[in-house]
Protein backbone atom coordinates (compact mmCIF):
# COMPACT_ATOMS: atom_id res chain seq x y z
CA UNK A 1 0.00 0.00 0.00
CA UNK A 2 2.47 2.26 1.66
CA UNK A 3 4.77 1.85 -1.74
CA UNK A 4 2.05 2.37 -4.27
CA UNK A 5 1.00 5.44 -2.28
CA UNK A 6 4.67 6.27 -2.51
CA UNK A 7 5.01 5.95 -6.36
CA UNK A 8 1.71 7.22 -7.26
CA UNK A 9 3.13 10.48 -5.49
CA UNK A 10 6.63 9.94 -7.27
CA UNK A 11 4.24 9.66 -10.53
CA UNK A 12 2.78 12.83 -9.70
CA UNK A 13 5.70 14.37 -9.28
CA UNK A 14 7.09 13.53 -12.53
CA UNK A 15 3.79 14.59 -14.28
CA UNK A 16 3.99 17.72 -12.52
CA UNK A 17 7.41 18.77 -13.38
CA UNK A 18 7.28 17.80 -16.75
CA UNK A 19 4.36 19.95 -17.29
CA UNK A 20 6.35 22.72 -15.16
CA UNK A 21 9.11 22.63 -17.54
CA UNK A 22 6.58 22.05 -20.89
CA UNK A 23 5.34 25.63 -20.02
CA UNK A 24 8.83 27.21 -19.11
CA UNK A 25 10.94 25.98 -21.87
CA UNK A 26 10.73 27.76 -25.18
CA UNK A 27 12.82 27.47 -28.01
CA UNK A 28 15.70 30.00 -27.50
CA UNK A 29 17.74 31.15 -30.44
CA UNK A 30 21.50 29.78 -29.76
CA UNK A 31 23.51 33.05 -28.58
CA UNK A 32 21.17 34.93 -26.30
CA UNK A 33 22.63 35.41 -22.83
CA UNK A 34 21.87 32.69 -20.27
CA UNK A 35 18.61 31.11 -21.90
CA UNK A 36 17.52 29.39 -18.84
CA UNK A 37 17.26 32.61 -17.10
CA UNK A 38 15.26 34.57 -20.01
CA UNK A 39 12.66 31.14 -20.18
CA UNK A 40 11.91 32.11 -16.23
CA UNK A 41 11.54 35.50 -16.90
CA UNK A 42 9.30 34.52 -20.05
CA UNK A 43 7.27 32.07 -17.67
CA UNK A 44 6.84 34.70 -15.40
CA UNK A 45 5.52 37.47 -18.09
CA UNK A 46 3.96 34.82 -19.76
CA UNK A 47 1.51 33.44 -16.92
CA UNK A 48 0.93 36.89 -15.84
CA UNK A 49 -0.14 38.07 -19.41
CA UNK A 50 -2.26 34.62 -19.93
CA UNK A 51 -4.08 35.50 -16.15
CA UNK A 52 -5.05 38.58 -17.48
CA UNK A 53 -6.64 37.41 -20.63
CA UNK A 54 -8.69 35.09 -19.13
CA UNK A 55 -9.93 38.00 -16.94
CA UNK A 56 -10.22 39.89 -19.47
CA UNK A 57 -12.01 37.64 -21.79
CA UNK A 58 -14.30 36.80 -18.21
CA UNK A 59 -15.12 40.26 -18.28
CA UNK A 60 -14.09 40.60 -14.76
CA UNK A 61 -11.41 43.43 -15.08
CA UNK A 62 -9.54 45.08 -18.30
CA UNK A 63 -6.44 43.03 -19.13
CA UNK A 64 -3.97 46.08 -18.74
CA UNK A 65 -5.30 46.51 -15.23
CA UNK A 66 -4.78 42.89 -13.56
CA UNK A 67 -1.44 43.26 -14.65
CA UNK A 68 -0.90 47.00 -13.28
CA UNK A 69 -2.65 45.37 -10.29
CA UNK A 70 0.13 42.32 -9.93
CA UNK A 71 2.48 44.78 -10.78
CA UNK A 72 2.17 46.96 -7.74
CA UNK A 73 1.41 44.61 -5.35
CA UNK A 74 4.51 43.04 -6.29
CA UNK A 75 6.69 45.60 -7.16
CA UNK A 76 6.09 49.17 -6.08
CA UNK A 77 7.91 50.05 -3.27
CA UNK A 78 7.82 53.34 -1.19
CA UNK A 79 10.34 56.30 -1.61
CA UNK A 80 12.62 55.19 0.66
CA UNK A 81 15.82 57.36 1.39
CA UNK A 82 19.11 56.09 1.86
CA UNK A 83 22.28 57.76 3.62
CA UNK A 84 23.29 58.62 0.54
CA UNK A 85 19.97 59.60 -1.91
CA UNK A 86 16.94 61.22 -0.50
CA UNK A 87 14.19 59.86 -2.07
CA UNK A 88 10.59 61.76 -2.50
CA UNK A 89 7.45 61.32 -4.49
CA UNK A 90 6.45 64.72 -5.70
CA UNK A 91 4.98 65.85 -9.22
CA UNK A 92 6.24 67.56 -11.93
CA UNK A 93 4.73 69.63 -14.01
CA UNK A 94 1.56 68.58 -12.61
CA UNK A 95 3.01 64.56 -13.49
CA UNK A 96 3.36 62.71 -11.38
CA UNK A 97 7.62 61.66 -10.41
CA UNK A 98 9.79 60.41 -7.90
CA UNK A 99 12.96 62.21 -7.67
CA UNK A 100 16.66 60.84 -6.10
CA UNK A 101 18.69 63.44 -4.64
CA UNK A 102 22.37 62.29 -3.66
CA UNK A 103 23.19 64.17 -0.49
CA UNK A 104 26.03 65.93 0.63
CA UNK A 105 28.20 68.37 -1.76
CA UNK A 106 27.76 71.99 -2.90
CA UNK A 107 28.57 71.60 -6.17
CA UNK A 108 25.61 72.09 -8.75
CA UNK A 109 24.85 68.06 -9.64
CA UNK A 110 23.75 66.56 -13.59
CA UNK A 111 20.07 65.82 -13.78
CA UNK A 112 18.34 63.28 -15.92
CA UNK A 113 14.49 62.76 -16.63
CA UNK A 114 13.99 59.44 -17.41
CA UNK A 115 10.92 57.74 -18.57
CA UNK A 116 9.94 53.87 -17.89
CA UNK A 117 8.67 51.28 -20.50
CA UNK A 118 5.98 49.05 -20.44
CA UNK A 119 4.16 49.42 -23.83
CA UNK A 120 3.03 52.97 -22.38
CA UNK A 121 0.47 50.56 -20.59
CA UNK A 122 2.70 48.60 -17.51
CA UNK A 123 4.91 49.73 -14.91
CA UNK A 124 6.00 52.45 -13.25
CA UNK A 125 9.41 54.23 -11.81
CA UNK A 126 7.92 53.62 -8.24
CA UNK A 127 8.83 50.11 -9.36
CA UNK A 128 11.27 47.90 -7.47
CA UNK A 129 13.60 47.85 -10.66
CA UNK A 130 13.02 51.44 -12.20
CA UNK A 131 13.57 52.93 -8.40
CA UNK A 132 16.56 50.65 -8.02
CA UNK A 133 18.14 51.73 -11.67
CA UNK A 134 17.54 55.61 -10.22
CA UNK A 135 19.21 54.95 -7.31
CA UNK A 136 22.34 53.31 -8.49
CA UNK A 137 22.28 56.59 -11.17
CA UNK A 138 21.85 59.28 -8.89
CA UNK A 139 24.78 57.32 -6.55
CA UNK A 140 27.08 56.41 -9.45
CA UNK A 141 26.74 59.79 -11.59
CA UNK A 142 26.14 61.84 -8.24
CA UNK A 143 23.20 63.19 -10.50
CA UNK A 144 19.62 63.84 -9.74
CA UNK A 145 17.14 61.69 -11.23
CA UNK A 146 13.58 62.23 -11.98
CA UNK A 147 11.28 59.22 -12.66
CA UNK A 148 8.55 59.99 -14.14
CA UNK A 149 5.14 58.54 -14.43
CA UNK A 150 3.31 59.46 -16.66
CA UNK A 151 -0.57 58.49 -17.50
CA UNK A 152 -1.11 55.19 -19.20
CA UNK A 153 -3.58 53.07 -21.65
CA UNK A 154 -6.52 51.89 -21.60
CA UNK A 155 -7.19 55.40 -19.56
CA UNK A 156 -5.17 57.20 -21.40
CA UNK A 157 -4.14 57.06 -25.03
CA UNK A 158 -2.28 59.02 -27.20
CA UNK A 159 -1.54 61.84 -26.97
CA UNK A 160 -1.90 61.95 -23.02
CA UNK A 161 1.33 60.33 -22.42
CA UNK A 162 3.54 62.38 -24.59
CA UNK A 163 2.06 65.58 -23.23
CA UNK A 164 2.20 64.41 -19.57
CA UNK A 165 6.34 63.74 -21.02
CA UNK A 166 6.51 66.89 -22.61
CA UNK A 167 5.10 68.94 -19.83
CA UNK A 168 7.24 67.00 -17.06
CA UNK A 169 10.44 67.38 -19.19
CA UNK A 170 9.02 71.06 -20.03
CA UNK A 171 8.95 71.53 -15.82
CA UNK A 172 12.42 69.81 -15.30
CA UNK A 173 14.34 72.34 -17.77
CA UNK A 174 12.47 75.12 -15.78
CA UNK A 175 14.73 77.65 -13.67
CA UNK A 176 12.59 76.99 -11.03
CA UNK A 177 13.06 73.25 -10.75
CA UNK A 178 16.71 73.69 -11.53
CA UNK A 179 17.28 76.06 -8.63
CA UNK A 180 15.53 73.81 -6.07
CA UNK A 181 17.26 70.73 -7.27
CA UNK A 182 20.74 72.21 -7.63
CA UNK A 183 21.10 70.94 -11.22
CA UNK A 184 23.67 72.11 -13.46
CA UNK A 185 21.29 74.38 -16.36
CA UNK A 186 24.71 72.75 -18.51
CA UNK A 187 24.43 69.30 -17.88
CA UNK A 188 20.59 67.80 -18.45
CA UNK A 189 19.74 64.61 -19.89
CA UNK A 190 16.99 62.80 -21.03
CA UNK A 191 16.53 58.80 -21.39
CA UNK A 192 14.29 56.05 -21.14
CA UNK A 193 13.64 52.15 -22.52
CA UNK A 194 11.13 50.95 -24.46
CA UNK A 195 7.87 52.91 -24.89
CA UNK A 196 9.69 55.49 -22.05
CA UNK A 197 13.07 55.82 -24.85
CA UNK A 198 10.21 56.41 -27.61
CA UNK A 199 8.57 59.64 -25.37
CA UNK A 200 12.08 60.66 -24.77
CA UNK A 201 12.65 60.86 -28.60
CA UNK A 202 9.69 62.34 -29.17
CA UNK A 203 10.38 64.60 -26.35
CA UNK A 204 13.94 65.87 -27.22
CA UNK A 205 12.77 65.75 -30.78
CA UNK A 206 9.72 68.67 -29.90
CA UNK A 207 11.90 70.54 -27.43
CA UNK A 208 15.33 70.86 -29.75
CA UNK A 209 13.72 72.79 -32.30
CA UNK A 210 12.05 75.01 -29.20
CA UNK A 211 13.98 78.00 -29.78
CA UNK A 212 12.15 79.77 -26.64
CA UNK A 213 13.43 77.38 -24.64
CA UNK A 214 16.96 78.99 -22.12
CA UNK A 215 18.40 75.15 -21.38
CA UNK A 216 18.48 72.21 -23.62
CA UNK A 217 19.30 68.65 -23.45
CA UNK A 218 22.73 68.00 -23.18
CA UNK A 219 22.24 64.59 -24.15
CA UNK A 220 19.45 61.51 -24.96
CA UNK A 221 20.28 58.02 -24.05
CA UNK A 222 17.40 55.65 -25.45
CA UNK A 223 17.56 52.30 -24.28
CA UNK A 224 15.65 49.71 -26.93
CA UNK A 225 13.35 52.15 -27.77
CA UNK A 226 9.92 51.71 -30.22
CA UNK A 227 9.89 54.39 -32.55
CA UNK A 228 7.49 53.31 -35.72
CA UNK A 229 4.32 51.24 -36.23
CA UNK A 230 4.56 51.17 -40.08
CA UNK A 231 6.68 48.03 -40.92
CA UNK A 232 5.94 44.85 -38.50
CA UNK A 233 8.52 43.06 -40.57
CA UNK A 234 11.69 44.27 -40.10
CA UNK A 235 14.66 42.14 -40.32
CA UNK A 236 14.39 42.08 -36.24
CA UNK A 237 10.56 41.72 -36.41
CA UNK A 238 11.14 38.58 -38.54
CA UNK A 239 13.60 37.01 -36.55
CA UNK A 240 12.26 37.63 -32.99
CA UNK A 241 8.52 37.34 -33.80
CA UNK A 242 8.73 34.47 -30.75
CA UNK A 243 11.87 34.96 -28.77
CA UNK A 244 10.52 36.47 -25.44
CA UNK A 245 9.62 38.75 -23.48
CA UNK A 246 8.07 40.96 -25.94
CA UNK A 247 6.57 38.99 -28.87
CA UNK A 248 5.73 40.40 -31.95
CA UNK A 249 2.18 40.19 -31.93
CA UNK A 250 2.67 41.97 -27.89
CA UNK A 251 4.13 45.12 -29.83
CA UNK A 252 1.67 45.35 -32.26
CA UNK A 253 -1.51 45.02 -29.51
CA UNK A 254 0.62 47.63 -27.53
CA UNK A 255 0.94 50.18 -30.50
CA UNK A 256 -3.03 49.53 -31.22
CA UNK A 257 -3.54 50.29 -27.43
CA UNK A 258 -1.38 53.51 -27.67
CA UNK A 259 -2.41 55.03 -30.57
CA UNK A 260 -6.82 54.74 -29.46
CA UNK A 261 -7.45 51.82 -31.97
CA UNK A 262 -9.33 48.52 -32.37
CA UNK A 263 -7.51 45.78 -30.84
CA UNK A 264 -9.11 43.49 -33.52
CA UNK A 265 -7.21 45.49 -36.10
CA UNK A 266 -4.04 43.31 -34.91
CA UNK A 267 -3.98 40.79 -37.76
CA UNK A 268 -3.87 43.72 -40.00
CA UNK A 269 -1.05 45.46 -38.26
CA UNK A 270 0.92 42.15 -38.11
CA UNK A 271 0.44 41.15 -42.32
CA UNK A 272 2.04 45.02 -42.78
CA UNK A 273 -1.97 45.41 -44.09
CA UNK A 274 -1.60 49.24 -42.71
CA UNK A 275 1.27 50.18 -44.44
CA UNK A 276 -0.18 48.66 -47.98
CA UNK A 277 1.25 51.01 -50.83
CA UNK A 278 -2.50 51.78 -51.75
CA UNK A 279 -2.75 53.24 -48.02
CA UNK A 280 -3.35 57.02 -48.88
CA UNK A 281 -1.49 59.16 -46.31
CA UNK A 282 1.94 57.63 -46.18
CA UNK A 283 4.06 59.82 -48.18
CA UNK A 284 7.14 58.06 -50.28
CA UNK A 285 9.00 60.20 -48.06
CA UNK A 286 7.47 58.72 -44.75
CA UNK A 287 8.28 55.51 -46.15
CA UNK A 288 12.06 55.78 -46.81
CA UNK A 289 12.23 56.94 -43.20
CA UNK A 290 11.10 53.34 -42.53
CA UNK A 291 13.08 51.39 -44.94
CA UNK A 292 15.37 48.67 -43.79
CA UNK A 293 16.69 47.88 -46.95
CA UNK A 294 18.59 51.55 -47.16
CA UNK A 295 18.72 52.27 -43.25
CA UNK A 296 20.48 48.90 -41.75
CA UNK A 297 23.99 47.18 -42.89
CA UNK A 298 24.10 44.17 -44.44
CA UNK A 299 24.80 42.00 -41.48
CA UNK A 300 21.52 42.97 -39.87
CA UNK A 301 19.56 42.75 -43.09
CA UNK A 302 21.24 39.14 -43.44
CA UNK A 303 18.30 37.05 -45.57
CA UNK A 304 14.88 38.95 -44.64
CA UNK A 305 13.21 40.00 -47.73
CA UNK A 306 10.83 43.31 -47.23
CA UNK A 307 7.15 42.80 -46.53
CA UNK A 308 5.32 45.58 -48.63
CA UNK A 309 1.93 44.70 -49.92
CA UNK A 310 0.98 46.54 -52.49
CA UNK A 311 -3.08 46.62 -50.97
CA UNK A 312 -4.37 47.05 -48.05
CA UNK A 313 -7.78 46.90 -46.21
CA UNK A 314 -9.38 50.15 -47.64
CA UNK A 315 -10.19 52.99 -44.97
CA UNK A 316 -7.43 50.75 -42.69
CA UNK A 317 -5.22 53.47 -42.05
CA UNK A 318 -8.16 55.96 -41.08
CA UNK A 319 -8.82 53.31 -37.93
CA UNK A 320 -5.62 54.06 -36.65
CA UNK A 321 -4.92 57.32 -36.40
CA UNK A 322 -1.99 59.47 -35.50
CA UNK A 323 0.51 56.00 -37.56
CA UNK A 324 2.39 58.62 -39.09
CA UNK A 325 2.40 61.36 -36.54
CA UNK A 326 5.70 61.75 -35.02
CA UNK A 327 4.85 62.61 -31.77
CA UNK A 328 4.09 58.90 -31.48
CA UNK A 329 6.87 56.95 -33.89
CA UNK A 330 10.15 59.27 -33.88
CA UNK A 331 11.91 57.29 -36.43
CA UNK A 332 9.72 59.46 -38.91
CA UNK A 333 10.75 63.04 -38.04
CA UNK A 334 12.47 65.17 -40.45
CA UNK A 335 15.94 65.15 -40.88
CA UNK A 336 16.40 69.07 -40.02
CA UNK A 337 13.81 67.78 -36.91
CA UNK A 338 17.17 65.39 -35.84
CA UNK A 339 19.51 67.63 -36.64
CA UNK A 340 18.61 69.76 -33.75
CA UNK A 341 18.65 66.83 -31.05
CA UNK A 342 21.55 66.70 -28.79
CA UNK A 343 24.10 64.31 -28.66
CA UNK A 344 22.53 60.63 -28.20
CA UNK A 345 23.51 57.24 -26.88
CA UNK A 346 20.88 54.13 -28.79
CA UNK A 347 21.45 50.97 -26.75
CA UNK A 348 19.69 47.95 -28.62
CA UNK A 349 19.86 44.14 -28.40
CA UNK A 350 20.21 41.19 -30.96
CA UNK A 351 17.16 38.98 -29.81
CA UNK A 352 14.54 42.08 -29.48
CA UNK A 353 11.68 42.95 -32.29
CA UNK A 354 12.77 46.75 -31.40
CA UNK A 355 16.77 45.84 -32.65
CA UNK A 356 15.79 47.52 -36.20
CA UNK A 357 14.00 50.82 -34.66
CA UNK A 358 16.72 51.51 -32.42
CA UNK A 359 19.33 50.71 -35.51
CA UNK A 360 17.69 52.42 -37.79
CA UNK A 361 16.75 55.71 -35.85
CA UNK A 362 20.98 55.79 -34.70
CA UNK A 363 21.46 55.31 -38.84
CA UNK A 364 19.01 58.44 -38.86
CA UNK A 365 20.54 60.88 -36.18
CA UNK A 366 24.27 60.28 -37.67
CA UNK A 367 23.10 61.15 -41.34
CA UNK A 368 21.58 64.27 -39.78
CA UNK A 369 24.91 65.06 -38.46
CA UNK A 370 24.31 64.42 -34.43
CA UNK A 371 27.23 62.37 -32.76
CA UNK A 372 25.89 58.87 -31.85
CA UNK A 373 27.24 55.85 -30.04
CA UNK A 374 25.25 52.80 -30.59
CA UNK A 375 25.75 50.32 -28.28
CA UNK A 376 24.86 46.58 -29.46
CA UNK A 377 24.42 43.64 -27.80
CA UNK A 378 24.69 40.61 -29.88
CA UNK A 379 23.36 38.38 -26.62
CA UNK A 380 20.65 41.03 -25.55
CA UNK A 381 17.01 40.47 -25.32
CA UNK A 382 14.28 43.21 -24.99
CA UNK A 383 14.00 44.63 -21.47
CA UNK A 384 17.15 42.67 -20.11
CA UNK A 385 18.33 45.72 -18.23
CA UNK A 386 15.08 46.51 -16.01
CA UNK A 387 15.16 42.77 -14.27
CA UNK A 388 18.79 44.25 -12.90
CA UNK A 389 17.87 43.05 -9.22
CA UNK A 390 16.68 39.50 -9.78
CA UNK A 391 18.31 37.10 -9.09
CA UNK A 392 17.81 35.61 -12.64
CA UNK A 393 19.66 38.66 -13.79
CA UNK A 394 21.24 38.22 -17.09
CA UNK A 395 24.96 39.24 -17.41
CA UNK A 396 23.91 40.93 -20.66
CA UNK A 397 21.34 43.42 -18.13
CA UNK A 398 24.39 44.33 -15.81
CA UNK A 399 27.13 44.71 -18.77
CA UNK A 400 24.40 46.92 -20.51
CA UNK A 401 23.40 48.83 -17.59
CA UNK A 402 26.43 49.65 -16.75
CA UNK A 403 27.61 50.76 -20.21
CA UNK A 404 24.78 53.11 -20.41
CA UNK A 405 25.73 55.03 -16.62
CA UNK A 406 29.25 55.01 -17.67
CA UNK A 407 28.09 56.62 -21.17
CA UNK A 408 26.08 59.16 -19.41
CA UNK A 409 29.05 59.72 -17.08
CA UNK A 410 31.15 60.66 -20.21
CA UNK A 411 28.79 62.70 -21.70
CA UNK A 412 26.90 64.80 -19.33
C1 LIG B 1 14.03 51.35 -50.09
O1 LIG B 1 15.39 51.51 -50.42
C2 LIG B 1 15.82 50.69 -51.48
C3 LIG B 1 17.34 50.81 -51.58
O2 LIG B 1 17.74 52.15 -51.54
C4 LIG B 1 15.06 51.08 -52.74
O3 LIG B 1 15.46 50.25 -53.80
C5 LIG B 1 13.56 50.91 -52.47
O4 LIG B 1 12.82 51.35 -53.58
C6 LIG B 1 13.13 51.68 -51.25
N1 LIG B 1 11.77 51.37 -50.94
C7 LIG B 1 10.88 52.26 -50.55
C8 LIG B 1 9.50 51.74 -50.24
O5 LIG B 1 11.13 53.43 -50.43
C1 LIG C 1 -5.24 42.80 -46.07
O1 LIG C 1 -5.70 43.51 -47.19
C2 LIG C 1 -6.26 42.78 -48.24
C3 LIG C 1 -6.70 43.71 -49.32
O2 LIG C 1 -5.69 43.73 -50.24
C4 LIG C 1 -7.38 41.88 -47.74
O3 LIG C 1 -7.91 41.14 -48.79
C5 LIG C 1 -6.83 41.00 -46.65
O4 LIG C 1 -7.83 40.12 -46.17
C6 LIG C 1 -6.31 41.88 -45.53
N1 LIG C 1 -6.00 41.15 -44.30
C7 LIG C 1 -4.86 40.60 -43.89
C8 LIG C 1 -4.85 39.97 -42.56
O5 LIG C 1 -3.86 40.62 -44.54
Amino acid sequence: MLQSAGSRLRLAGVVLLSAAVYYVYVPLPSGVSEPWKLMLLDALFRSFMQASDVAHALGVCHRVHLLNQVVSWVEVIEARSSPTVHVIDTTLGGVPARVFQPNGGKKLKRGVIYFHGGGWALCSGRMRSYDLLSRKMAEDLDAVIMSVDYRLAPEAVFPDQYHDALAASRAFLSAAVLQHFSIDPERVGISGDSAGGNLAAAVVQELGSDDTLKVKFKAQALIYPVLQALDFHTPSYQQNQAVPILYRPYMARFWLQYLGADSSLEPLLLANNHSALDQPGISPTTRSRVNWTALLPAERRKHFRPVVRETGLPGLVGKVPWLTDVRAAPLLAEQRVLARTPKAYVMTCEFDVLRDDGMMYARRLQDAGVAVTSDHYEDGFHACMAFAYLPMMSSVGQRSMNSYIRWLDQNL
